[in-house]
């Protein structure tokens, strides 16, 4: 098995749950702003603003270096402080609570819907207190959440609708792309998302206001920048805020309009390597995928299939090993986010406070996809799980068998 894992390794054919895409012309790109003037503050940064705002349909767009930066700067600008409750979910990278906890505020986790894993906004009602101050609605896996009832709930208790669309740039909601439903919107360019700047992240808004705060805060409280303190030929500048250094580099920006360019043909083919899943699961009892509305257009960021592991032979573990032995990387997103010992340990969470969440955590896994994935790994992939399942299922022989019935997985040829 190792040394099958290793030849796939070095022939480039093990697949990851998740890669970047970059191109000839993101190359070209980022050579031309090492060439010109600014490496960082310039204006490579204001054009991937200006288009990336023009793409989700929002008045304000804010670069920043990574997609916690973008977290941190909307908690920012809301006014989220000591004493103020924000409500999260725990189906969401730790980065979204943290963000919370950054500004001394306390992150109060209400569950998910079980088939879609979205936050829940019946949970959201049930948590809100003369403590709550905001809402972070995660799309979690690239699918958007309820906006329709979120915004309600928003409206009507006067909240601050915040959403983490770090899964979900292109992704639309009753033909809207996030970016533009809720008071300030939070994106990631990881690269495993959809566009990546290596590292990387934005903020976009409606309100001139809290746009103005999130400048501010990712270049230290700093009222002026070098470029226009250098066009205005003065010195002067005044620190108004404790803020942070959260800049973006032009480099990176160059990288982050190439790919933008590229975002509909990356999305398609994420689309149709889910549609490919989709198919293949199709008739499947023990390995369901998510959910998705009716109402909404998936920008998949994640694959995820539920399988009841307590019903086979083996547990995920060795599930899991078994696909890695084989060239194929699945992830498991994510552990719930209030059982981390952090949180256990500073906010007293434990287990039983998201029962939802709890459940779909033991029987989740995230399957590999991304914009350069051929149709071919992706059978290989779901006909591999399904096999592997399947021979786990109780009815099947034996455990040692089970194990010898991966060696007969054609290695290389089936997918290449
Ligand atoms: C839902 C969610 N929020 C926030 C982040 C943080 O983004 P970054 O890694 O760019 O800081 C991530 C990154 O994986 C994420 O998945």
């Amino acid at each position: 098995m190792k040394n099958q894992l290793q030849n796939r390794l070095d022939q480039r054919m093990y697949i990851p749950y998740g890669r970047q895409t970059i191109t000839e012309q993101d190359i070209h790109a980022v050579l031309d702003v090492l060439q010109a003037d600014y490496l960082t503050t310039g204006p490579t940064i204001e054009a991937f603003e200006t288009q990336f705002s023009e793409y989700v349909g929002s008045s304000y767009a804010i670069a920043v270096s990574s997609g916690t930066a973008a977290l941190h700067a909307a908690m920012f600008a809301i006014g989220i402080g000591p004493g103020d409750e924000v409500i999260v979910p725990p189906i969401t990278f730790a980065a979204t609570a943290n963000a919370v906890v950054y500004q001394g505020a306390t992150p109060v986790f209400a569950d998910v819907s079980s088939d879609t894993l979205l936050i829940d906004p019946f949970k959201v009602i049930k948590k809100i207190t003369p403590k709550t101050k905001a809402i972070i609605a995660v799309d979690y896996a690239g699918q958007p959440c309820d906006y329709l009832s979120l915004r309600l709930i928003a409206e009507q208790n006067n909240l601050f609708l915040i959403s983490d669309a770090c899964h979900a740039l292109g992704a639309e909601y009753r033909g809207r792309r996030t970016g533009s439903l809720a008071d300030i919107t939070v994106f990631s360019f990881h690269p495993v998302k959809h566009i990546t700047t290596g590292e990387g992240g934005m903020v976009t808004t409606d309100q001139k206001l809290l746009a103005e705060k999130m400048r501010l805060f990712r270049n230290h409280g700093i009222n002026s920048d070098h470029r226009s303190r250098q066009k205005t030929g003065t010195w002067h500048y005044e620190m108004v805020e404790l803020g942070y250094n959260y800049r973006i580099s032009d480099i990176q920006c160059a990288l982050g309009i190439s790919q933008l360019r590229q975002l509909p043909d990356f999305l398609d083919a994420r689309r149709k390597i889910a549609r490919h899943y989709d198919t293949a699961f199709s008739g499947e009892t023990s390995i369901q995928p998510l959910s998705s509305g009716s109402d909404i257009l998936h920008a998949y960021h994640l694959y995820v299939v539920r399988i009841d592991f307590s019903k086979l032979k083996v547990n995920r573990k060795t599930i899991f090993t078994i696909l890695h032995e084989n060239g194929i990387g699945t992830n498991v997103h994510y552990i719930p986010v209030h059982l981390h010992p952090f949180y256990r340990e500073k906010f007293h969470t434990r287990k039983g406070l998201c029962p939802v969440a709890e459940k779909a955590y033991d029987q989740i896994l995230s399957l590999p996809i991304f914009s350069s994935m051929t149709s071919a790994e992706a059978d290989y992939c779901s006909n591999t799980l399904k096999e592997v399942v399947e021979s786990a299922l109780p009815d099947r022989p034996g455990d040692n068998e089970f194990f010898e019935s991966f060696h007969h997985i054609p290695l290389g040829e089936s997918h290449a």
